[in-house]
């Protein structure tokens, strides 16, 4: 990094700061762009605590309706048991968990683990679980200590699993790595400096065979199939899209561009009615397309001495906000509801549509939104 890009970069930075804390008209430059049609609903929603947690991340039913589960930020499973009995611990990634003692706690999580996507195995009842630093894992309906079942692919170590998804006719299960650099906890890292290492990956569960289906992704992310399993989605989060990996017809090991968002996927849940949720950890602004575009200025970002908080807080426009989008089989937009000034929801990072209701996740949260639809 030569000095006079880190000056540029920091006189950028400056100017940047300078408008969003100051400027009404071009703060509006910078602060997330409004959406055609979208409802601002979700500050309305009902909220859950995860008592003495943080980072619901993930959500899950089992196939008796009951939960929702959630992988939570000290590296536990929870399990919602109603109003009355709250949440019971349900699972864990390893058994070594002495120190797993903070609700949050960053430099822990190569030790507690931390697990994101979570799905049920509708014939078994056994939870899969894509732990960000213990890779693909199951644990049977009673919970307890999860069993590791992948932990590389191709002979490269998976460094930040992400979500996955099952194929319970096949016994497949579809998952991302999201980068073979970054881990979790730089996530930002991988987002500012336009690395594309993700991977989409397939598990056998007879032949215990794990594949590559795509490489170099940039930040991979949810995964959903399709309800007629032709095809498998997958969110790139750091370009704002999701793409389609044909799994069977003429297409069949192809991949093409499903989805354009106005701002960056997480995970991405099927309805019964086989139309997409996509969470959107916040939405794109100006500064994010200028980085997505130009990664010299997301790396010299990364350079600057500026916590998480500052570069995340420019990144999402200064302004926090929560947004939901719901895409058709054929990925267009069909709704969009919105918590625009982030009054009770922020940062989603799922949506489980069940019974009229929509369970909403949160990495940056201690609490999930219910919202009535
Ligand atoms: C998984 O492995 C079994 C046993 O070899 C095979 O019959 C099946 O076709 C494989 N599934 C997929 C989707 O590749």
């Amino acid at each position: 990094m030569n000095t006079k890009l880190v000056l540029t970069t920091t006189a950028f930075v400056a100017i940047v700061s300078v408008i969003l804390s100051q400027t009404n008209t071009l703060h509006n430059l910078f602060a997330p762009p409004s959406i055609d049609g979208s409802k601002d609903q979700l500050h309305t929603c009902k909220i859950v605590h995860v008592t003495g947690a943080f980072g619901p991340e993930s959500l899950a039913f089992d196939p008796n309706g009951e939960g929702p589960y959630t992988g939570v930020a000290d590296g536990r499973v929870l399990k919602w048991r109603g109003d009355d009995l709250g949440w019971t611990d349900f699972a864990v990634t390893t058994s070594q968990r002495k120190e797993c003692v903070r609700p949050f706690a960053p430099e822990m999580e190569h030790l507690c683990g931390r697990p994101l996507g979570l799905r049920f195995d509708k014939k078994t009842g056994d939870l899969y679980i894509a732990d960000a630093y213990f890779g693909l894992l199951v644990v049977g309906p009673e919970g307890g200590l999860a069993t590791q079942l992948v932990t590389e692919a191709e002979g490269q170590p998976l460094c930040f699993t992400n979500d996955m998804d099952i194929d319970d006719h096949e016994d497949v299960i579809y998952f991302t790595d999201s980068s073979t650099v970054f881990q979790r906890r730089q996530f930002m890292g991988s987002i500012l400096s336009g690395d594309k290492t993700g991977r989409l990956l397939t598990y056998n569960k007879s032949t215990k065979e794990v594949k590559v289906l795509l490489r170099d992704l940039a930040f991979a992310n949810g995964v959903a199939l399709s309800k007629d399993r032709t095809f498998v989605l997958v969110a790139e989060t750091a370009t704002a899209r999701i793409l389609r990996y044909w799994l069977r017809g003429p297409n069949t090991g192809k991949v093409d561009v499903f989805a354009e968002l106005p701002g960056y996927p997480d995970n991405i849940r099927r309805n019964s009615n086989g139309e997409f949720w996509v969470a959107l950890h916040s939405k794109t602004t100006l500064l994010g397309k200028v980085v997505n575009f130009n990664s010299w200025v997301g790396k010299a970002l990364l350079k600057l001495p500026l916590s998480f908080k500052q570069v995340h807080s420019m990144l999402i426009g200064g302004k926090v906000h929560a947004t939901a989008i719901k895409l058709s089989e054929k990925g267009e937009v069909l709704q969009v509801l919105e918590d625009s000034e982030g009054k009770t929801m922020r940062f989603i990072s799922e949506i489980e549509e069940k019974d009229g209701k929509l369970w909403m996740g949160s990495v940056m949260m201690p609490f999930i939104g219910v919202h009535n639809l």
